[in-house]
């Protein structure tokens, strides 16, 4: 491999090819476009063998986005570490779907649980500035990659340590929001790809994968405002769960809205 050039490299890294492009990237500390326009050029050999040892990393079945410690989200960049979830596409519908429920001007109090990297925390208060934000987790190494990307972005947003509701009794919102674990314990999916890699407790719920969704909808009532929403995301199969929990706890208005990939994906209601 001594002198290859960058399209040799990528087209004999033997991963696919997104990722070698991404561990390329990385390696390099260039863009796409550098790729493109110097693809005949080969890299030193420093760069060659750190871009093979990222490679060796992903065809362990390392995610892509824990060996370069970054992840796109709602088109903001966010630092990833094993300690939390990588942001997934799919929870940018809970984003779009906070955003319609918070007006662009105006005081407003958002509550996100569960906040993991803050790309969901970081992107509600991005483009919603006058709404006063608040994202919590209960493991606080999280916590640290959440409160390091609000800054990266410069997100106002206050951060607590609490298992659910724990440390934020007396507070009121006007808008909950909460990508919760909602995994069941036994789902063969958790011993493969990049779930191996993530935090179980950021991924498993209890026999069914809807425990914490049980315990948020039985308690965010006492946290919300007179009027207010909780907006969760869940599993593709959970929805009609989802709404018959909340239904039998009172809310209002309670409607699901579908991922790009078609499922239901964002399950809400008001108080
Ligand atoms: C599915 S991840 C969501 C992370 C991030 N909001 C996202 O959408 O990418 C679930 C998060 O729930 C947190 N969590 C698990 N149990 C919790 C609890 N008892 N109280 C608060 N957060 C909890 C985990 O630490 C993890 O960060």
């Amino acid at each position: 491999m001594a002198g290859a050039s960058i399209d040799e490299l990528l087209r004999s890294a033997g991963i696919a090819a997104i990722d070698a492009r991404v561990l390329l990237r990385a390696a390099l500390g260039v863009d796409d476009a550098y790729l493109a326009a110097h693809s005949a050029q080969s890299p030193t050999d420093r760069q060659r063998n750190h871009f093979l040892a990222l490679v060796r990393r992903r065809q362990a079945g390392e995610p892509v986005a824990y060996i370069t410690g970054e992840r796109e989200f709602y088109s903001l960049a966010f630092r990833v570490t094993p300690a939390v979830l990588i942001p997934r596409p799919e929870t940018e519908l809970l984003v779009e779907s906070a955003l319609e429920r918070v007006p662009a001007q105006g005081p407003c109090r958002v509550l996100e649980l569960a906040t993991g990297s803050g790309c969901v925390a970081v992107a509600i208060a991005l483009h919603r500035p006058s709404a006063q934000v608040t994202a919590t987790d209960v493991a606080g190494d999280a916590l640290a990659v959440a409160r390091d990307n609000a800054a990266r972005h410069g997100a106002h947003i206050e951060f607590v340590e609490s298992d659910w509701f724990a440390a934020l009794a007396g507070r009121r919102y006007h808008l909950i929001v909460c990508n919760p674990p909602y995994v069941a314990e036994r789902d063969p999916h958790l011993q493969k790809g990049d779930l191996r890699f993530e935090p179980r407790a950021a991924l498993v719920a209890g026999a069914d994968g809807l425990g914490c969704i049980r315990l948020i909808v039985a308690q965010a009532g006492a946290c919300l405002e007179s009027g207010g929403s909780l907006l969760l995301e869940h599993g593709y199969d959970q929805a009609a769960r989802c709404r018959a929990l909340l239904e039998q706890a009172g809310y209002r208005d309670v409607t699901s809205r579908r991922d790009l990939a078609g499922g239901e994906r964002v399950t809400g209601g008001r108080v």
